[in-house]
């Protein structure tokens, strides 16, 4: 099949869908100038990820690791979503059931408009204490360089999900229940190779859902129908196309 023909059959499909569901990851967020994990330039490209993204390699260098966040934040605040986050903003409003499963930690779905998310990977714009319950949400707007809790002086981290680490508990089990349950699984933006999100379009595909990918390149992801192209590109034309 052509690409052509490829968007005006997803179109087709989600269209006629009872009960969405959307997976993505880095790679709609670099049209918005975030860049990926893997790829060129990617984050992880020259760095450790276990030096910065770990439990580990924040118990060694707690400052290093918030370096590392801070300069990310402050990159993050002149990034505005792109014309796929919106599309995805606006296919909510038009659908019965959606769910958006993101493992990016940006917020630039919220920025969109995005309501039903779930955010796999946790989100950088929140601190989370490792030695009491305190959390903040945007806590640059509050405290702009502290990083110790301001309840019991303990080290704050921030509220992403690292190397080594469970996936909070109730967002992962919404997700696979969101993944069981819906007609149409859409994977956009995600080279499918960090577990258990790679893993949820094979749940959605083995309880009888049609699969699809929207990524710049191939994948290993196991689907029914592949789109290769840029997010911003496709996603206004699948879910505006004319069916
Ligand atoms: P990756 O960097 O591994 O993959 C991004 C994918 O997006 C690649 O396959 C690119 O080809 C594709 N891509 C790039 N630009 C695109 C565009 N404009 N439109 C469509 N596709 C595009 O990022 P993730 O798969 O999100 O985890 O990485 C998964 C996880 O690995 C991250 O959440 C992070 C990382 O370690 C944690 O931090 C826990
Ligand atoms: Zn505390």
């Amino acid at each position: 099949m052509n690409l052509e023909d490829s968007i005006k059959k997803l179109s087709k499909v989600i269209h006629s869908s009872k009960s969405l569901v959307v997976m993505t990851g880095a790679g709609i967020s670099s049209e918005s100038g975030v860049p990926t994990f893997r790829g060129e330039g990617g984050f992880w490209k020259g760095r450790s990820a276990m030096e910065l993204a770990s439990p580990e390699g924040f118990e060694n260098n707690p400052e290093l690791v918030w370096q590392w966040y801070e300069e990310r934040r402050t990159k993050l605040k002149d990034i505005k979503p792109n014309p796929a986050h919106f599309a995805l903003a606006e296919l909510e409003k038009r659908c019965a059931r959606f769910t958006l499963i993101t493992q990016n930690v940006d917020r630039l779905h919220h920025q969109a408009g995005s309501k039903n998310i779930l955010e796999l990977h946790g989100t950088i714009w929140k601190n989370v204490c490792l030695s009491c319950p305190f959390e903040e949400d945007h806590p640059e707007e509050k405290r702009p360089t502290s990083h110790k809790c301001p309840k019991c002086g303990g080290w704050l981290r921030p509220g992403v999900v690292w190397f080594g680490e469970m996936l909070p508990e109730d967002t992962l089990s919404k997700a696979y229940r969101a993944s069981e349950n819906c007609d149409v699984f859409l994977v956009v933006g995600t080279s499918g190779v960090v577990y258990p999100a790679a893993g949820l379009s094979e749940i959605a595909k083995r309880s009888g859902a049609y699969t699809a990918l929207v990524n710049l390149e191939k994948t290993n992801a196991n689907v029914d129908l592949v789109l290769l192209g840029k997010a911003g590109n496709l996603l206004p034309k699948i879910f505006s196309a004319e069916v």
